[in-house]
């Protein structure tokens, strides 16, 4: 039998399931909704909702909400306009973003022509232990947001002896304000599948998906062609396959084990943990899931060498990493950062600065971090020196807001998001934060009657941390605290 050959649970038993029960329709967003003439509510939209206003106006009236068509650098967006962004390496080195930035290159033939293969042909003479003591080496830690260490999840996968193992990609890319794994998708698929096969080389995945959101249709036609051309090359077939799946619009669906509850074809709300994925993940077998750009990294490692690559960086936080910067900056685009970049250099040397201003503060990963204020841009880009400001890495998504963008404003959409896009599954975050946000949006419209609806915040905030089963409640209490830490004044004013 083939276990290679996994078209069975991705496109037919996902779709089956999808036709069936309300319980499961109703949690996508987008399931029947074409995607040909919408505008994006994204939170870098709304940052930039001054530029566009009738754009930004049709995203708030558009039933459904449509979060992030990754085209943040030229907001406020929609499906019908598109322009190239800005691309460039500002690292010693460029893992990442070599043939992105020359143009990309969708042909394989091409691909393998610019240096491309070798670290598949590396990775065939290499044993999975090996392999495994490189990732340590390398000291990648996963870019979906966690920064959790790469090789931790490798080893655990391949120790686990299983008659079938599963390599999940989750190009879901959630976060508004992140483009990166879109451009790295769209313009060089085969660095991500040449990633994903030394990978499951190292683990012992037979199959593996790549689970595509839908707001990003370029990209999940470009990973399929692509996907086809490798296993007519005999890149992908008997000993590891892949497969596309195109998602229905759902931001949890991001969260590794909702990720998994969907591709099984089921309501995708969050897992108990444990058992971890790594363990007992996709239809109960041991899985790795990773991000794009993490495994994107793989392929430079396994051919330039660990060292090479934690050569890069600094602290704890080694290696490259991509940034995507809002159209609020003078230039906005896809940029290849080195871990230890100042985020005043990130936003006077290489977004050179804002469109308009003063700033108000800068977002940093995605919605369930927290909010840098201009008083702490000398911060360096890490892991833990994000953490230590009580802000994050994430993805690496920057949303420039100018002083335009009330601490209430900003919160009232964070909320509003959260509360969206939540499973429903633990109370506080099922209907804390829509509590929450309708507070900060009745705090946003002046003049405003305090605390509209009784609620306590910080007894709100407290529940999320403590009892949400996932990051997504967990995030948006570390977001709301942030926010009362480096904005207490405007902070307070909406509590009353
Ligand atoms: C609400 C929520 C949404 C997430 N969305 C994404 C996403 O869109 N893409 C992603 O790679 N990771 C996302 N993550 C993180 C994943 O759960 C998981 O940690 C990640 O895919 C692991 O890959 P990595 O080790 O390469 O970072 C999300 C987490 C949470 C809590
Ligand atoms: S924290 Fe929110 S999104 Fe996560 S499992 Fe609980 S209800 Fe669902």
């Amino acid at each position: 039998m083939c276990i290679g050959a996994p078209t069975f649970v991705a496109r037919e038993f996902f779709m089956e399931r999808m036709r069936e029960p309300a319980s499961l329709r109703s949690f996508y967003h987008l399931l029947d909704t074409p995607l040909q003439d919408v505008a994006c509510n994204g939170l870098a939209c709304f940052a930039a909702r001054q530029d566009a206003p009738e754009r930004w106006a049709k995203a708030c009236r558009q039933t459904p909400t449509v979060y992030c068509l990754g085209k943040c650098y030229a907001s406020p967006s929609d499906s019908g306009h598109d322009v190239l962004p800005h691309v460039s390496c500002h690292a010693r080195k460029s893992v990442l973003l070599q043939n992105v930035a020359d143009g990309g290159v969708t042909d394989l033939l091409e691909y393998i022509k610019r240096g491309g293969g070798d670290a598949r042909q590396c990775a065939l003479r290499t044993s999975p232990d090996d392999l495994v003591k490189m990732i340590c080496a390398s000291q990648l830690r996963g870019r979906g947001g966690a920064g959790f260490p790469a090789w931790r999840k490798w080893q655990t996968v391949a120790m686990h002896a299983a008659p079938r193992k599963y390599l999940v990609i989750n190009a879901d890319e959630g976060d508004p304000g992140a483009f990166s794994d879109r451009f790295l998708m769209e313009r060089d698929p085969f660095l991500l599948i040449e990633g994903a096969i030394v990978t499951a080389q190292a683990i012992g995945a037979n199959a593996g998906f790549v689970y595509v959101r839908k707001e990003y249709p370029d990209a999940a036609r470009v990973m399929s062609e692509a996907i086809v051309a490798a296993r007519a090359a005999g890149w992908l077939g008997e000993r590891f396959d892949l497969e596309c799946v195109v998602g229905a619009g759902s931001y949890l669906c991001g969260e590794e084990t909702a990720l998994l509850n969907a591709l099984e074809g089921r309501r995708p709300e969050a897992r108990l943990r444990p058992p971890q994925v790594a363990e007992r993940g996709l239809f109960g077998y041991p899985t790795l899931v990773h991000n794009v750009e993490t495994l994107c990294c793989v392929p430079w490692i396994a051919k330039h060498g660990a060292e090479a690559f934690a050569e890069l960086g600094f602290s704890a936080s080694r290696g490259t990493k991509l940034l995507s910067l809002n159209s609020l900056f003078n230039r906005p685009g896809l940029y290849e950062v080195e871990f230890g970049i100042g985020l005043d250099a990130l936003v006077g040397k290489l977004g050179l600065g804002l469109r308009r201003g003063p700033l108000k503060g800068l977002m940093v990963g995605g919605p369930l971090a927290g909010i840098v204020p201009p008083a702490l841009l000398h911060t360096r880009l890490g892991y833990e020196e994000m953490a230590a400001i009580g802000c994050a890495v994430g993805h690496g998504g920057v949303i420039a807001f100018a002083n335009d963008s009330s601490i209430a404003a900003i919160a009232a959409e964070v909320f509003r998001f959260g509360a969206r896009e939540s499973c429903g599954k633990c109370t506080p975050c099922r209907l804390g934060i829509p509590a929450l946000a309708y507070d900060f949006a009745t705090a946003a419209v002046p003049p405003s009657p305090k605390q509209a609806n009784g609620i306590a915040h910080d007894a709100v905030i407290d529940a999320l941390a403590t009892t949400s089963l996932c990051g997504h409640g967990r995030g948006i209490a570390e977001f709301a605290r942030a926010l009362q830490r480096h904005f207490p004044e405007e902070w307070s004013a909406c509590r009353g």
